[in-house]
């Protein structure tokens, strides 16, 4: 089979917010501090000396891409960032849910990787942030999240919870007026799901599952059917192809977080611009899983 595939590159740079499902986890807290230590130009000791916030280790940027050579034979890079418009990680408005209702600076002090002296200067800027409740299933995480498991969405109809998810998608679009959302998965690695014919097979299987309360279903399908319905950006490191890429139609993408696929798949995929490339993904079924380990 033979197909044509058009990509056209948006101009315009997109109001973007990121909504993190774990932002009160290590990576969550981690990388809201890093983005605000970048913004203000925070500088912190450290034993090597004093250290200036960067993005070194950015594939997006740091790195360089081979343009060329000029008329003198000579290789000409270019920044990767410059290559096509990008989002600036800088300018990122983020939000997100977590099972656990600690302010993002408390958060920040539990997960124990950032640096004491940065950790002092993002205090007064993170701690005004408090995850969303979250829809939480102790039978597809480890027992031992359950301790902190206080601030998750009380209804227990599937589909009220896509719903409640899908209401806090768009109202973070309205009050921080974005262009575009995207959601990614940065919490504990679910179980493995069955897949059940009937269940995840169709789309319309899926949706009907979840308006009649199927038990196998676990949170990371709910957040992203909810993302896909909202038909923002999704990258998410727990869903099987056979269980989203019927639901994703022409709006979903699937890529692995966490891990080295996670920063230029992102980035490529979702930061830029994001509609013709979830059509291009979602057409092309490009759904895998990679359950954290990217
Ligand atoms: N930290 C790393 O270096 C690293 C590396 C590779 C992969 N990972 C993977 O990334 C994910 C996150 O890692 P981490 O170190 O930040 O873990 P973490 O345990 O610190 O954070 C996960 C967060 O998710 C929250 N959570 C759990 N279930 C939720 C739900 N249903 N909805 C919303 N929030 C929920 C938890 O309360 C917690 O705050 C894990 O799947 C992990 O395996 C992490």
């Amino acid at each position: 089979m033979k197909s044509v595939i058009t990509f056209r590159t948006e101009r315009k740079v997109p109001r973007t917010g990121l909504m993190l499902v774990g932002w009160g986890g290590n990576n969550g807290t981690t990388v809201t501090g890093a983005i605000i230590a970048n913004r203000k130009g925070m500088q912190f000791r450290t034993k090597e000396g004093i250290v200036k916030a960067n993005y070194f280790g950015s594939v997006t940027q740091s790195s360089t891409v081979l343009l060329g050579n000029d008329s003198n034979g000579k290789e000409v890079f270019i920044p990767m960032k410059d290559v096509v418009p990008m989002v600036n990680p800088n300018d990122l408005v983020l939000d997100g849910w977590d099972i656990s209702s600690m302010n993002l600076a408390d958060a920040m002090e539990r997960a124990k990787v950032l640096d004491i002296g940065l950790q002092e200067q993002l205090r007064p800027h993170m701690e005004q942030f408090v995850p969303r409740k979250a829809i939480y299933n102790p039978d597809f995480i480890a027992a031992n999240q359950s301790d902190r498991a206080d601030n998750v969405l009380t209804i227990e109809d599937k589909w009220a919870q896509v719903e409640q998810i899908r209401a806090d998608i768009r109202d973070f679009k309205a009050k921080e007026k974005l262009d575009t959302v995207i959601v990614l998965w940065t919490a504990n690695t679910e179980r493995f799901s069955s897949v059940v014919e009937g269940v995840h097979d169709t789309a319309d299987n899926l949706l009907a599952a979840i308006k009649r309360n199927e038990p196998e279903l676990a949170p990371s399908a709910l957040y992203a059917v909810a993302s896909i319905l909202e038909k923002v950006g999704l990258s998410h490191s727990q869903l099987s192809a056979a269980t989203t890429a019927p639901t994703a139609g022409k709006h979903v993408c699937h890529c692995a977080t966490v891990s080295g696929t996670l920063t230029l798949t992102n980035c490529l995929f979702h930061l830029p611009t994001t509609d013709y490339l979830h059509q291009w993904l979602a057409a092309e079924h490009l759904c895998s899983r990679s359950a954290g380990a990217g």
